[in-house]
């Protein structure tokens, strides 16, 4: 058996509190090997870990790759542009021809909302870790969030996190709120009244119409992308200009936070949108250790999903 309560990471949902807590806590111990000259353990020897990117990425994919190399597993990436989906095969026969060469771990993105879920029932020996899909959710970025607050303030319960943009659209936002609210922080999220879905409350978000309520009294804010590849060739927002002037988060916004807010970003960051130059690099900003600790993160993920009777010791 795996050491967490799921065979797959396909949602937050999925993860019991004490699951999440491992992970952060294996993240945190694993961390340190990527400080070491050689970067390399033995855990994963003889594991495959397939990466299938069905959309674009620059840090879940390197961050994926990099994690299963540290552990010495080996490691095999495929985008669609260079797999058999642009002649007509399906997600299913793509999943089951993957799993026929015994990969341990799938690692699927996908533009469509489910598609990890769907492929996790299809096959029967591999792992499928959900990279993102579609709106729904990006359960490790969550997990790398999670771990990127708890580093830099010691404990998630109690925060206040606010999460500013394009809620509706971004699996990143979804999860966030999940797991954060798990974790016992209270969550408020503020962005355009046409880019919320009428569930948010649900999943235990506060929804504040302007960005200011949220950001007051605020430890830890995230800013997201307007997702434009998603809303459909729409126009949600009379013009760029204007959502950046009222939701942008800029310096004069950041300080109604409290004293020692850290500054939030999954990437890529349009800057000058919703966020302001000067803050994503400025000194509340924690966006680059969020990306090294992706890879701390899906490292503790892919040693903890793997059966550990297989593992050698570090
Ligand atoms: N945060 C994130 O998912 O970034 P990529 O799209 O570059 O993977």
């Amino acid at each position: 058996m795996n050491r967490i309560s799921s065979r797959h990471i396909l949602s937050i949902s999925d993860l019991m509190h004490q699951d999440i807590e491992l992970i952060l806590d294996t993240a945190d111990s694993l961390k340190e090997i990527l400080a070491r000259p050689i970067k390399k353990v033995p855990p994963l020897r003889g594991r495959t870990v397939v990466n299938l990117f069905f959309e674009p990425s620059t840090r879940t994919r390197l961050s994926f790759e990099l994690a299963a190399k540290r552990l010495s597993a080996d490691t095999v990436s495929v985008a669609a542009a260079a797999s058999s989906v642009v002649k007509g095969e399906t997600l299913i026969d793509t999943a089951r021809n993957v799993e026929a060469m015994r990969p341990d771990v799938i690692v699927l993105r996908h533009s469509c909302s489910g598609a990890p879920h769907l492929m996790a029932n299809y096959v029967k020996t591999a792992a499928v870790i959900n990279a993102g899909d579609g709106m729904n959710e990006h359960p490790t970025q969550a997990l790398l969030d999670l771990f990127t607050v708890k580093e830099h303030f010691g404990r998630l319960s109690g925060l206040k996190v606010a999460i500013i943009g394009d809620i509706a659209h971004s699996r990143v936002a979804h999860s966030d709120i999940l797991a954060f609210t798990k974790m016992g922080a209270d969550v408020f999220v503020s962005g355009a009244a046409t880019m919320f879905p009428v569930m948010i409350e649900t999943m235990g978000a506060r929804v504040v119409p302007r960005p200011e309520e949220a950001i007051e009294g605020a430890d830890v804010v995230m800013a997201l992308r307007i997702q434009k590849e998603r809303q459909g060739g729409r126009s949600l927002i009379p013009s760029v200009r204007e959502y950046a002037a009222v939701f942008g988060l800029t310096s004069e916004r950041m300080r109604l936070a409290k004293p020692g807010a850290v500054v939030m970003h999954p990437g890529p960051i349009n800057r000058g949108v919703e966020m302001a130059p000067e803050l994503a690099d400025g000194p509340y900003s924690v966006i680059l250790d969020q990306v090294t600790n992706g890879v701390a993160v899906r490292m503790a993920i892919l040693s903890l999903i793997l059966p550990e009777d297989h593992l050698t010791s570090l």
